[in-house]
């Protein structure tokens, strides 16, 4: 059993705590806000990820997980140190470090016993030598110590199926002891570790989700010119994720990328290459495409109804994407504000996100359910792809709608059915432009050779 401290219990670090533990180390949790720290010894999780209430308070009653204020407490006999705090972006999209600064001057002053530090917060690359800097430079006296950086790709709403199962671990140090025993705490995950320099590692993580955010922005690129063209960007999608270089995920068109990495790590990654004097082109085209997502919502409503003036329009979902609670970045803030500012009373409903939702959209009346929402709209907008929306009895919705028209932002509903059903229905990428599809995904027949 390993004693592991955990710095920051929001997203990443509370997975983290709750998934060491459960894999049977001792794990303190550490936060500066007394207010999570004592929601969380009431057993109140700070954030909605589906199955982490369970494995914390499962983890708390086996005595593995506790939590605390108090670094003195957190950093005794602790042997690893997981830094775990947010780093938004500051001006320019550049990352802001002030967290990772005053944890890592915190841990210099407490720390009793030797310490390695793993940066787990997506850092820009050299913070880890600028961690290692701080903290010696903030030791009242020496005590040995080294960094690695263990970039995390969890994914809200499936955070601790992808602790569990990751593709791959990646660690950087220049100090190989300390990443062997870091690699050891990973190996029940029986994952591929790979372990390479401080730097490298860092920047494996800004690679990774900008290439993965450049596949959402290209994707959404193609559906643009599909809708002029014709074609139907649903099986576009289907047709090149055949090709194993390819491969079929992250290829939905729709609202583009939202939330808490993407559009933060994208930014720092393409402000560290201008900062550089290197000029970031295609890291500039994918924000530029994604950025052009949520304004086109309010241009195909008023292609579909004209003037939105005193209209009402019900929005479909309101986090950023679903099983999650987190509105960050989410295109719904900008759409509902977009649709107030022409004069349209919007209402909203989202199946988890409505109390972290209405704080930042108090003009928006939020509904009970899907349909209550519904009743008298001239206008729905699918804005995040919940299960529960594919299933909804759209007879039933359209009936009670003032006018059937519904704008699919995630492309959930199959078009034919749709208008089949009387709806005034487009989507992102669905061979508009006077072209009608005979085609659906669904009812495709692949053959293989037997
Ligand atoms: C992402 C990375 O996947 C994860 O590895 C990293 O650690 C944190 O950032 P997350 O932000 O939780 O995770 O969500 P993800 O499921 O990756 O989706 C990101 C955004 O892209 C969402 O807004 C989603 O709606 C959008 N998306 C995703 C698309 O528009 N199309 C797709 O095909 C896939």
């Amino acid at each position: 059993m390993k004693q592991i401290c955990v710095i920051g219990v929001g997203y990443v670090g509370l997975v983290t705590a709750a998934c060491f533990s459960d894999l049977g180390n001792r794990v303190i949790a550490l936060d500066i806000s007394e207010e999570r720290i004592n929601g969380l010894k009431r057993g109140e999780m700070p954030i909605y990820e589906p199955g982490l209430e369970e494995l914390v308070e499962r983890n708390v009653s086996a005595g593995r997980l506790s939590f605390t204020t108090s670094y003195p407490e957190a950093l005794d006999g602790t042997e690893f140190a997981f830094i775990a705090v947010g780093t938004p972006s500051g001006v320019d999209g550049e990352a802001d470090l002030r967290h990772v600064a005053a944890v890592a001057r915190s841990v210099a002053k407490q720390m009793q016993n030797p310490l390695i530090i793993i940066n787990k917060s997506t850092v820009p690359v050299g913070t880890g030598d600028w961690v290692a800097e701080i903290v010696s430079s903030h030791q009242p006296r020496p005590v040995p110590f080294s960094v690695v950086s263990c970039p995390e790709f969890l994914r809200e709403g499936s955070a601790i199926s992808d602790f569990m199962n990751p593709h791959r671990t990646i660690l950087g140090s220049l100090d190989p002891e300390a990443a062997e025993k870091v690699a050891q705490l990973h190996l029940p995950l029986r994952a591929p570790i790979m372990l390479t320099d401080l730097r490298t590692a860092e920047m494996i993580k800004y690679a990774s989700n900008a290439f993965l955010a450049t596949k959402i922005s290209f994707i959404n690129e193609i559906a643009n010119i599909c809708e002029e063209l014709g074609a139907d960007i649903k099986e576009v999608a289907v047709g090149m994720g055949y090709d194993k270089r390819i491969g079929p995920f992250f290829l939905d068109a729709g609202l583009g990328y939202g939330g808490s990495c993407f559009p933060k790590d994208v930014k720092a990654l393409a402000y560290m290459a201008a900062d550089k004097g290197r000029h970031p082109q295609l890291l500039n085209a994918v924000m530029e495409i994604n950025d052009d997502r949520r304004p086109m919502v309010i241009q195909r409503l008023q292609e579909m109804l004209g003037d939105l003036n005193g209209y009402t329009v019900g929005l479909l979902g309101l986090s950023f994407k679903p099983n999650t609670d987190d509105m960050r970045d989410a295109p719904a803030i900008d759409i509902a504000e977009a649709l107030q500012a022409y004069g349209v009373k919007v209402r909203a409903f989202d199946p988890v996100a409505m109390s972290a939702a209405e704080p930042l959209m108090p003009e928006v009346e939020m509904s009970s359910n899907p349909y209550s929402m519904a009743e008298g709209c001239d206008a729905l907008v699918v804005v995040t792809e919940w299960n529960e929306f594919k299933h909804l009895d759209l007879k039933r919705i359209r009936d009670s709608m003032k006018q059937p028209a519904l704008f699919d932002g995630r492309n959930i509903y199959e078009p034919e059915k749709m208008r089949g059903l009387g709806f005034n229905y487009r989507g992102f990428g669905r061979g508009y432009n006077g072209h009608t599809l005979n085609n659906k995904v669904e009812e495709d027949v692949i053959f293989t050779p037997t």
